[in-house]
């Protein structure tokens, strides 16, 4: 039985009609991964045996230009995984203080030119379109060697609009959770952000103590509850980056459920 969680009606759709073949085995649900103790105990009667979250943005989102995620196409400053959601990039770029989005900027999207950026953004406001916004982050950045000069920019926004962070942060306890013993959470990531929560969560949960060094005897009583099964996240091979170059960011970590020791 697979349960599939997503925010996007419109990638439930696509993958619905993908896994029609399996009947009732496969059953896809739309919400938020944040919720995903409440959502597994509704729809399944055990602790399961797997998950994977498959973190980000999808093809199907970024190549339709009304949703607003690329800056190789015109759309509108939207990005919303979720149509539920009220918030949008254009809300972010328009109505932020140039602190705010420089700050954005610098948290979530490790640009350096933030300030430059968010000067500019304030600037040009008020700022509708995907295009608009990728040419004035352009003017100011420049060329880059590898990456289109608004990369950052769209992903400090986009992962700002769907809290993408705090959702992570969020799922990856309730997955232990619901994971039966021995079973494995794999988590695929496509940035150093949410690389990092993956690797600390699975680094702390696969230790005994979390007392500081200096705390002779244990306090804290944590108790580990994964093991680590790849110590180095896996990385796409040159040949699957060449028939899929959007896979050339990924990085794939997994653990195992570990036995509870109480
Ligand atoms: C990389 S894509 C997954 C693609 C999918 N595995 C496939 O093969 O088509 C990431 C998906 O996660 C969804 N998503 C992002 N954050 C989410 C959240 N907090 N809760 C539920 N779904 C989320 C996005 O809407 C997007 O469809």
């Amino acid at each position: 039985m697979l349960l599939g969680i997503d925010l996007d009606p419109e990638s439930l759709r696509v993958a619905q009609r993908t896994l029609d073949p399996f009947g009732e085995r496969a059953l896809l649900v739309e919400a938020d991964f944040r919720d995903l103790k409440r959502v597994a105990k509704e729809h399944l009667s055990r602790p399961v045996d797997g998950i994977l979250l498959d973190l980000g943005v999808s093809f199907l989102q970024l190549d339709r230009p009304e949703r607003g995620f690329s800056f190789l196409r015109d759309g509108p400053l939207d990005m919303r995984f979720s149509p539920r959601q009220k918030l949008t990039a254009a809300d972010l770029v328009n109505r932020l203080s140039q602190e705010e989005l420089a700050s954005l900027l610098k948290r979530c999207g490790q640009e350096p030119k933030a300030r430059s950026i968010a000067r500019a953004i304030t600037l040009h406001r008020p700022i509708e379109s995907t295009r608009e916004l990728a040419g004035i982050v352009a003017q100011v950045v420049g060329r880059r060697r590898r990456l289109h000069p608004a990369t950052k920019t769209f992903l400090a926004l986009r992962i700002t609009v769907n809290d993408e962070l705090t959702a992570l942060e969020e799922a990856l306890p309730q997955a232990v959770e619901i994971l039966a013993v021995g079973g494995r959470l794999a988590v695929i990531s496509f940035h150093s952000l949410e690389d990092r929560i993956v690797k600390e969560f699975m680094q702390r949960e696969s230790r005994d103590c979390l007392c500081p060094p200096e705390v002779p005897v244990c306090r804290c009583g944590h108790r580990r509850s994964l093991q680590v099964i790849a110590k180095k996240p896996i990385r796409p091979t040159p040949e699957e980056v060449e028939r899929n170059p959007r896979s050339r960011s990924g990085r794939l970590r997994i653990a195992a459920r570990l036995q509870s020791v109480d």
